[in-house]
């Protein structure tokens, strides 16, 4: 008996493993603030010092992260992006930070941000050069992984610019091997398949899963929400390919943050915050600390949220119902523009998961849509209830059944997102004795 057990326990592990990259990190979603998306490339430290790419800028948003409560939060990786480089290497061949604009050198700054408790990412290229023409790693694979150990980096974002794709299922796991073996362990994101999907392969994400973190599978993100709301498609589009390829240590990047800059109304900042969440994205904020508006801050300080973005199980969610979905299971034909998603989350009881389902209305025409639905229509089926509690608002729904309509109302380009947690606190206090549900005595059964 015992042994029949074991090799079941066995098959089932075969069947469930996905290899990945073991480094012990990311095992949920990284989360920290980024520069890029809103800082770009400025140089220009002479006329813009608030905003160039700079040591300053980066001790800056260090204070602030841990200051305004974005590290208790979550929100603990520093990441420097592009345009941080001299244009040469040194006569040693080494990587050399900008003298003037980062004049203590990375280890310094990395210092830094370790004495406030958070850890420091870097930016480079798998090609001749990164994509705003600094020095790449391409022939300086071995002294690169080397110089970002000896200044203690904590994560490497490796873009693709300058490099043949085809070339990637080669570089970026010899790159990760070079990472490895300085010993110093490194968050590695790789740029790998957005590359090569442009350039019409199919990119290999078993491989990538094995040596990557986290990747990019789509375009850079623009401070707009048509850029917010292709990003949602494509990995809505794309989800039975994407999707399975999420989990502990390695996970899907639909890219960074942009709550709280020009593009996007208030709304929509809570729908980009909701719908990463729902696709266990790397939390990276990329926005003005020192003036971000206080709504917005909220929207980034949402605990409830960040919790279903960090859920353990790491399980990415998919889109379960989208407008023009003809022949969709969910009936809400009175409410075009509706599309719901969902992710499994813990608590996890039996076969049945918890979930986070967040109603995203796509109409533009301005008042809200109402949506009513069954928990059990949205594949919630637990004879038990869910208890179910409003992620923005503070609405608490009490325990619903799997038969029960909730009924929301979504603003026009708006989400509501819900968390259903499995009600299961009442199986153990109510379900009354049966020898049929004895879970415990069960368990001991088998291994009599
Ligand atoms: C990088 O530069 C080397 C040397 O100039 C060249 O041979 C190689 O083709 C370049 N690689 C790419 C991807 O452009
Ligand atoms: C290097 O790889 C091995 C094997 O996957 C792993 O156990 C180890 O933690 C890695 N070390 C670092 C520093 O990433
Ligand atoms: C994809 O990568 C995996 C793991 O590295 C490898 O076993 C497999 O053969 C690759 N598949 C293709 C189609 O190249």
């Amino acid at each position: 008996m015992l042994r029949n057990l074991w090799s079941l326990c066995v098959l089932l592990s075969l069947v469930t493993l996905v290899p990945a990259l073991e480094n012990g990190l990311a095992r949920t979603p990284p989360m920290g603030w980024l520069a890029w998306e809103r800082f770009r490339c400025n140089t220009d430290c002479k006329n813009d010092p608030d905003n160039c790419i700079s040591d300053r800028l980066f001790r800056t948003m260090t204070d602030i992260v841990v200051a305004e409560g974005y590290a208790a939060v979550g929100y603990d990786y520093i990441n420097v992006d592009d345009c941080w480089l001299e244009k040469e290497r040194d006569s040693n061949g080494q990587l050399v930070p900008d003298r003037e604009r980062f004049p203590y050198g990375m280890k310094s700054l990395s210092d830094y941000v370790h004495s406030k408790g958070l850890k420091f990412g870097i930016y480079e290229d798998y090609g001749n050069y990164t994509c705003a023409g600094y020095p790449g790693i391409l022939g300086y694979l071995d002294v690169d992984a080397a110089t970002f150990a000896s200044w203690d980096v904590d994560y490497v974002k490796l873009d693709g610019c300058y490099s043949h794709p085809i070339d990637m299922d080669r570089g970026y796991p010899e790159f990760g091997f070079h990472l490895n073996q300085t010993g110093k362990h490194m968050i590695y994101s790789c740029s790998w398949p957005v590359y090569q999907i442009y350039a019409g392969m199919k990119p290999n994400y078993t491989a990538i899963a094995e040596h990557c973190n986290l990747w990019r599978n789509f375009d850079d993100i623009q401070d707009s929400w048509a850029s917010v709301e292709s990003i949602i498609d494509y990995y809505g589009n794309n989800q039975d390919v994407i999707v399975p390829i999420a989990g502990p240590g390695h996970w899907n990047d639909p890219d960074m943050l942009i709550i709280g800059n020009f593009g996007l109304s208030y709304e929509q900042s809570k729908t980009q915050m909701a719908i990463w969440a729902i696709l266990a994205a790397p939390l990276l904020m990329s926005v003005d600390l020192r003036t971000i508006r206080p709504e917005y801050k909220a929207i980034l300080q949402n605990k409830k949220i960040i919790a279903v973005d960090q859920d353990l199980l790491g399980i990415q969610g998919r889109r379960i119902y989208k407008v023009s979905d003809l022949k969709a299971k969910v009936s809400v034909p009175q409410h075009k523009g509706i599309e719901i998603w969902a992710r499994p989350i813990t608590p996890v009881y039996q076969t049945y998961y918890s979930y986070a389902i967040a109603f995203v209305n796509r109409r533009t025409d301005g008042t809200p849509s109402d949506v009513s639905v069954t928990l059990k229509e949205l594949g919630l089926q637990y004879p038990g209830g869910y208890r179910v509690e409003d992620l923005y608002e503070d609405v608490d729904y009490g325990v619903l059944t799997p038969q029960t309509k909730i009924k929301v109302k979504v603003n026009p380009s708006g989400v509501v997102i819900l968390r259903c947690n499995l009600n299961i606190d009442d199986v153990f206090r109510y379900t009354p004795y049966s020898p049929f549900n004895q879970v415990f005595k069960v368990r001991q059964n088998s291994f009599e």
